[in-house]
């Protein structure tokens, strides 16, 4: 089975990128990371990718001003040339169109760090804490044009520690999106999820038996 090409759009640090990478360097792994798109030059991620020796670009949006769709057929045109098959946001901050997003319909992916539909948009961890919920945890979600509203892939969740801070969550948040994000992807690129309307049904899914109860009492 040939290896799917995969584009990962970053804006950042890029430890999701890592996990992708990492996880590809296995030869049984369904997909390569064939490109890695950046709209910062200044991105941590790029320097991964570097390193790793895959290809990558900038696509900076302000260049392009206000014009999203001059930005986005900047982007098609990264991912034409290098044969994208799949594309994983992982970090990317900007705001994609709806043309864009219904291109890549099915075969775009983004991971979110709250358990959807809870805590769409940013700040979730700070959000989670206020509201006090005893799990939390990271998504990995198609893309549809409403943000983080897209068919669920896979999530992964934590408990929430009575002297959890924002910055002791989003770290155990992390660790959890560094496996579900390249589980997730496995998945998709062996052609084990199907969208059916807003949900995904997953085919010979492992579904563990134990419930998740927070705190014992
Ligand atoms: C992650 O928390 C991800 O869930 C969110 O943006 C962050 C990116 O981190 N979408 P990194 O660049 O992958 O380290």
């Amino acid at each position: 089975m040939s290896r799917k090409r995969v584009a990962v759009l970053i804006s950042g640090r890029g430890s999701n990128l890592a996990a992708l990478i990492r996880a590809a360097r296995d030869a049984t792994y369904p997909a390569e990371i064939s490109l890695v798109l950046s709209n910062r030059t200044e991105a941590a991620g790029l320097s991964i990718a570097r390193t790793e020796g895959i290809a990558n670009e900038v696509v900076d949006h302000t260049v392009f001003g206000a014009d999203r769709s001059a930005f986005e057929r900047a982007l098609q045109q990264a991912l034409d040339k290098h044969g994208v098959e799949l594309v994983c946001l992982a970090g990317f901050m900007r705001i994609l169109t709806a043309d864009f997003v219904n291109h890549w319909h099915g075969r775009m992916l983004n991971i979110h760090p709250a358990l959807l539909p809870a805590f769409k948009g940013l700040d979730t961890h700070r959000r989670a804490l206020e509201a006090g919920v005893k799990i939390h945890g990271a998504t990995v979600h198609f893309v549809v044009p409403e943000t983080d509203s897209g068919p669920i892939i896979m999530q992964g969740a934590v408990a929430v520690r009575e002297d959890d801070t924002e910055t002791t969550l989003a770290a155990r948040v992390l660790a959890v999106e560094h496996r579900i994000y390249p589980s997730a992807l496995r998945l998709v690129a062996s052609g084990r999820v199907r969208m059916r309307n807003a949900r995904c049904q997953i085919s010979d899914a492992v579904v563990p038996a134990e419930e998740f109860i927070v705190p014992k009492a």
